[in-house]
């Protein structure tokens, strides 16, 4: 009789799967991979890389990315203080569904203040909750410009631009902090993946 079923008998006046059986069933621990940094420091690059490497090691985890969120279920939000705290409020909400479902989310998205990264932090729960911090200076994000979307700012094109005439400020406490501005992508994926196996283990 396979482990499932036997969880099953035995929970017969239980409802609904818990948590901790989805994780049983997935074998891993969920936890949310949250990542702050400017636009440009590399924050959706390692996302991907890491959701391939975890996948090769046998671990399901889910993207959650600014620039997917915003096209759909965030769609009427601008970047506005209060629009990037209703943002940031609504993906940790759906985070939380994630780790219901014993799933690993790899989100990535600027959160740019101290205050929403601290929201973010209490509606998943700290123990859930690992900050990865992309450090790299506005001056490599700004020549990088993968987007354009700085020289737009620049512009005046784009208003209220994370770090050009909107602020971002520096994570205080970061459980990780990944030098993404000096590191190639595969030393930050490495230095990434080292740093969360041991919390991702059953
Ligand atoms: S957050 O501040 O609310 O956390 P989020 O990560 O969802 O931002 O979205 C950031 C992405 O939106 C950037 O990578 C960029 O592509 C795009 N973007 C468009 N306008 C802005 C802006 N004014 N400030 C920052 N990013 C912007």
């Amino acid at each position: 009789m396979s482990v499932y079923l036997l969880i099953i008998r035995q929970k017969k006046n239980q409802r609904t799967m818990k948590r901790v059986e989805k994780e049983i069933f997935l074998n891993q621990k969920a936890v949310v991979l949250w990542m702050t940094g400017l636009s440009g420091a590399g924050k959706t690059t390692l996302a991907e890389n890491l959701e391939k490497e975890l996948f090769a090691r046998g671990y399901l985890a889910q993207i959650l990315d600014g620039d997917n969120l915003r096209s759909g279920l965030n769609i009427n939000l601008g970047f506005s203080e209060s629009d990037r705290e209703e943002n940031i409020r609504r993906i940790a909400e759906v985070s939380k569904l994630f780790l219901d479902c014993g799933i690993i989310c790899i989100n990535s998205f600027i959160s740019p203040t101290n205050k929403i990264r601290q929201m973010a932090r209490e509606i998943i729960g700290s123990e859930n909750f690992i900050e990865i911090f992309l450090n790299a200076s506005l001056e490599v994000c700004e020549t990088r410009d993968v987007k354009g979307l700085y020289k737009d700012a620049r512009a005046g094109k784009i208003k209220s631009f994370t770090g050009i005439d909107s602020p971002y400020e520096i994570p205080e406490n970061p459980d990780i902090e990944i030098n993404s501005g000096e590191l190639s992508e595969e030393e930050s994926t490495a230095k990434c993946l080292a740093a969360i196996l041991g919390r991702i283990a059953v």
